[in-house]
């Protein structure tokens, strides 16, 4: 047995390799480099959709198609669910995809890849006690995505920062939302419940729930002199310092430079990003001094936190928007679990006790 089943081969696929020794990422066919500042969201989710979904409109219709659906989420869940506030952004987003009737089909697949734009502006926005801004189908999903946030257009920069980032995170072999995703997709039980199986996976802090304590982390170091002596009391807390570590690079994680480059081209706060570069370096430092037999390196949800800080998006919704990114991811891996996969059934070995046997 494998613990946490490193090294066990689980799927085979067409959809994307890590290859964790180079540091490279490669998606149907295209590096990282070539895709990342380079793609829209549209185009990255025909790219990984491309032969699952006969029906899905071609990329010259996808942007329409997918405006159309972000107005029928708008009209039949935002407007008409009654969600508590208190639940946090991720819950509410979940709440809100839940009320999507399930489905395998090519509607089904636009509705989820409009579903987390239109929910996590929503969320954000009735949190915060101000009305959900209705999207406009003309615009980009990055662009509509942040118009929805803050109710007014953003500029060129603030869309392709966002796109830059969707795409970074579109899929990522089998991490452990994706395998959720595929595990419920190869029970044929729809494709609404893989998405809500893959939402679930992503929340906990050590896969898509990291970039949120990043920012906290950053607040509460304050100053680049702070860093060691903040870094060395989490460590012997016992805590581990989110944005660092992966169970598959045993190098910088090719996504990070991509997010990287993106807060740079978009002429974000450089007092925060020298911070975090600060923080990044020493963290880096003292990993390596107390963890010399296992390379600990920086991974995608550390720059990603300053990225979408940088958009405007809260600490507590950064998983949202991976979500948005990653849906392209499980609903490809979905669709390619059902046309080729087994039910996903492995064994399990029993170390419990036995009945006591009847005298
Ligand atoms: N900080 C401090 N120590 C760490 C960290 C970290 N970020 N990551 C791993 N370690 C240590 C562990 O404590 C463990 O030490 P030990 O052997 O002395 O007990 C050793 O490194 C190996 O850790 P594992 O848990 O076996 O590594 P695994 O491959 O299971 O974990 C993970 C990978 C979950 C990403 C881990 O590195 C981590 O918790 N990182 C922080 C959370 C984070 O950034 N998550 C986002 C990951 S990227 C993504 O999912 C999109």
């Amino acid at each position: 047995m494998s613990d946490g089943l490193e090294d066990v081969v689980a799927a085979h696929t067409v959809l994307s390799e890590v290859d964790g020794a180079a540091g490279r990422l490669v998606m149907r066919g295209h590096s990282l480099d070539e895709l990342a500042g380079h793609t829209s969201f549209e185009e990255m989710a025909a790219l990984m959709l491309d032969g699952f979904v006969p029906d899905l409109p071609a990329m010259k219709d996808l942007p329409a198609a997918l405006g159309a659906a972000r107005q029928e989420l708008f009209e039949t869940v935002v407007r008409k669910a009654v969600i508590p506030v208190t639940l946090g952004p991720v819950e509410m987003i979940r709440a809100m995809t839940a009320l999507i009737p399930d489905g395998e089909d090519a509607g089904t697949v636009l509705r989820l890849l409009a579903a987390p734009a239109v929910f996590t502006a929503a969320s954000l926005r009735l949190r915060q006690g101000l009305a959900p801004v209705a999207p406009d189908a003309s615009l980009s999903q990055a662009a509509d995505t942040l118009r929805m946030l803050t109710g007014k257009a953003p500029t060129k920069q603030q869309a392709a920062a966002l796109d830059t980032y969707l795409v970074t995170v579109a899929d990522h072999g089998l991490n452990a939302s994706t395998f959720a995703s595929r595990v419920v997709a190869s029970t044929r039980a729809g494709l609404v419940s893989a998405v809500l199986a893959g939402i679930g996976a992503l929340k906990g802090p050590l896969h898509g729930g990291a970039p949120g304590p990043v920012i906290e982390m950053l607040d509460a170091i304050g100053a680049p002199t702070n860093a060691r002596a903040w870094l060395e009391t989490a460590l012997d807390r016992g805590d581990r310092l989110m944005g660092f570590g992966h169970r598959i690079y045993r190098v910088r994680d090719p996504r990070a430079d991509a997010l990287k480059g993106a807060i740079r081209r978009l002429g974000a706060d450089s007092g925060r990003l020298a911070l975090a570069e600060a923080v990044e370096q020493a963290a880096l430092a003292i990993l390596r001094e107390r963890k010399p037999n296992r390379t600990l390196e920086t991974n995608v949800e550390f720059y990603t936190a300053l990225l979408l800080e940088a958009l405007g998006f809260t600490p507590d919704s950064f998983t949202c928007v991976f979500a948005l990114g990653r849906t392209t991811g499980w609903l490809a891996h979905a669709k390619e679990q059902i046309a080729g996969g087994r039910l996903i059934r492995p064994q399990s070995v029993y170390v419990g006790p036995q009945p006591r046997q009847a005298a």
